[in-house]
């Protein structure tokens, strides 16, 4: 029974779109320095949904311009190329994933606030540890629970039977999955990410946010960097991911990460004076 929804996943995530173009640019400029911001601009501007949402944001009420901003390169002046970036990166995985009509299903737009939150710590915390490339860290945390969202879609009604034994039996929203789908959001997670030909790093990263121990050494960083920005904006309740239950701090992820609990209040106090430009931007990409 249980090798049978496994199944079922993987053929559901087999006939999921391709890794968006505009992603895949992203992904690719991390690490080649000879693309430009401005290639990265065209390619932009030639998506009209992510130039909406781009638009919708530096016209939002948090920058406050009375006059319309209707073009590309003033907004991107206004907002920074980096918000344009991760704007971009943001809607369009999240538009592969429409939300479902069902009455109590898992409320995404808390959801993307969670992941959109958990990017920017983890691009604060790679800035604060300065030895992670701070873009692979906002993808990585980005996408660390990309797992929900398909389950969510593929699987509209057993997830909210999800939804449901996790409040009553009081259980993190991951034992919820295992009980009714035998893996979890990290599996899942994990295989959309072979479908999207992942790096090796993203999708250990995303397999093993709940538990960097078992990670395979040369990745740790990331990994750990990944678990620790989930459990910090958790912490700090920008968002919802599924799961409010308390969660051990593994002590080692200072060494990992070269940090101490100094560094953690500054990331916090961060994370924290972004909240309303976080909140924001999730408006602006609906
Ligand atoms: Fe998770
Ligand atoms: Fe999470």
């Amino acid at each position: 029974m249980e090798s049978e929804i496994r199944n079922e996943i993987v053929q559901s995530i087999k006939r999921l779109p391709t890794l968006p173009i505009i992603f895949e640019k992203i992904l690719d400029t991390i690490d080649d320095p000879r693309s430009s911001a401005g290639e990265l601009q065209e390619t932009i501007k030639n998506d009209q949904s992510i130039t909406a949402k781009v638009l919708n944001m530096a016209n939002s009420a948090y920058y406050g311009y009375t006059k319309q901003v209707s073009d590309l390169t003033r907004a991107v002046v206004i907002l920074g190329f980096d918000m344009v970036k991760n704007i971009a990166l943001s809607v369009s995985v999240f538009n592969l994933f429409p939300e479902g009509n069902e009455e109590g299903g898992f409320d995404r737009e808390q959801f993307w606030l969670h992941s959109i939150a958990t990017g920017y710590l983890g691009k604060i915390i790679a800035e604060e540890c300065r030895f992670y490339e701070p873009d692979k860290a906002f993808i990585s945390c980005l996408l660390h629970d990309i797992g929900k969202v398909v389950l969510d879609c593929c699987f509209e009604k057993k997830y909210i039977d999800t939804v449901k034994i996790k409040n009553i039996k009081n259980i993190s929203l991951r034992e919820a999955e295992e009980q009714v789908f035998g893996c979890s959001h990290t599996d899942v997670g994990f295989w959309l990410g072979e479908k999207w030909n992942f790096p090796d790093e993203l999708l250990e990263s995303i397999k093993n946010h709940h538990d960097p121990t078992i990670s395979a050494k040369r990745h740790s960083q990331l990994t750990y960097l990944t678990y620790l920005a989930n459990i910090i904006c958790q912490e700090e309740e920008i968002g919802f991911g599924g799961t409010l239950l308390p969660v051990t701090f593994l002590p080692e992820t200072f060494d990992v990460l070269n940090l101490n609990n100094k560094k953690i209040r500054k990331i916090r106090e961060e994370i924290q004076a972004m909240k309303e430009k976080l909140e924001a931007m999730v408006i602006a990409m609906k």
